[in-house]
């Protein structure tokens, strides 16, 4: 949030299933009203999520997108969850993101003709939007969830194909160690949201480690003042590739009905 403060940046939350299962609706309550009473336009939204009832309870708490992720789901059973999440969200006015393609965490030791199986389909992902109307699609085009064991290869001939015929936003997971040149490629072929959390966490915890390891009694309060400022360096210099800075004015916060209606 600092960071795109400080960048004039507007930005999106995301809460992962599994932080939404631990911190549950005090976590949704927190993110949101910092959401709500902040200088930029911030939306808080729903990662991955292949459970209707996360999604449930996400929409219940007043989060404005969701990720509906059929994506484990062979192709027909993720297009009626992805259809079904996708009705219901726009019955509450949220936004949903929803995948096709499998995005991999551990190719190693897979063959080109395995991995091209796991990426995003362009006929398919033209029906797909068609069918269940989701407001913006993530795409599989050879980026990988965690640390690129190798170097980071994405299909971009095959980005072109999808958005040749595709006119909603394309998101691209695991923005995490690509280089800043394949970043603007991507965003020149149509790519409006990078989802970055290793780089982020990364800084987050070897910041805390050095602290530790320098410091006998440390006081909590300045080991996470520090850590969230090795996070927002990070998260700086990814706002900056990703060319949003200075762009708040274009957007309206997702929560500006909410802030009007406080300050009647
Ligand atoms: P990284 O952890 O690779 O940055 O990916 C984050 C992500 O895609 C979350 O949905």
């Amino acid at each position: 949030m600092q960071a795109a403060e400080t960048l004039s940046s507007p930005a999106m939350l995301q809460i992962h299933p599994g932080s939404l299962k631990f911190g549950g609706t005090a976590l949704v309550s927190l993110c949101m009203e910092a959401a709500r009473t902040s200088k930029v336009p911030i939306s808080v939204h729903l990662d991955h999520s292949t459970s209707a009832s996360a999604i449930q309870q996400a929409l219940s708490a007043g989060m404005t997108s969701v990720m509906a992720d059929g994506s484990p789901l062979p192709y027909t059973e993720n297009l009626t969850f992805t259809k079904q999440m996708t009705e219901l969200a726009h019955s509450k006015g949220a936004a949903v993101e929803a995948e096709i393609g499998r995005i991999s965490g551990s190719e190693d030791g897979m063959t080109v003709e395995e991995k091209e199986a796991l990426m995003t389909d362009p006929d398919q992902a033209v029906e797909f939007v068609a069918a269940t109307k989701v407001d913006f699609l993530a795409v599989t085009i050879g980026n990988v969830h965690g640390e690129y064991k190798s170097k980071p290869r994405l299909d971009f001939p095959r980005l072109v194909r999808i958005r040749k015929n595709i006119d909603i936003p394309l998101v691209l997971h695991g923005a995490s160690g690509l280089p800043p040149e394949m970043i603007s490629k991507s965003i020149e072929l149509g790519v409006c949201k990078f989802n970055v959390n290793t780089e982020v966490r990364q800084a987050y915890v070897q910041n805390l480690k050095k602290d530790l390891s320098t410091s006998k009694s440390p006081d909590l309060v300045d080991l996470m003042q520090n850590a969230i400022s090795a996070m927002q360096e990070v998260i700086s210099e990814k706002i900056q590739l990703f060319g949003s800075v200075g762009k708040a004015h274009l957007h309206e916060s997702p929560y500006a009905s909410m802030l009007a209606g406080q300050r009647m």
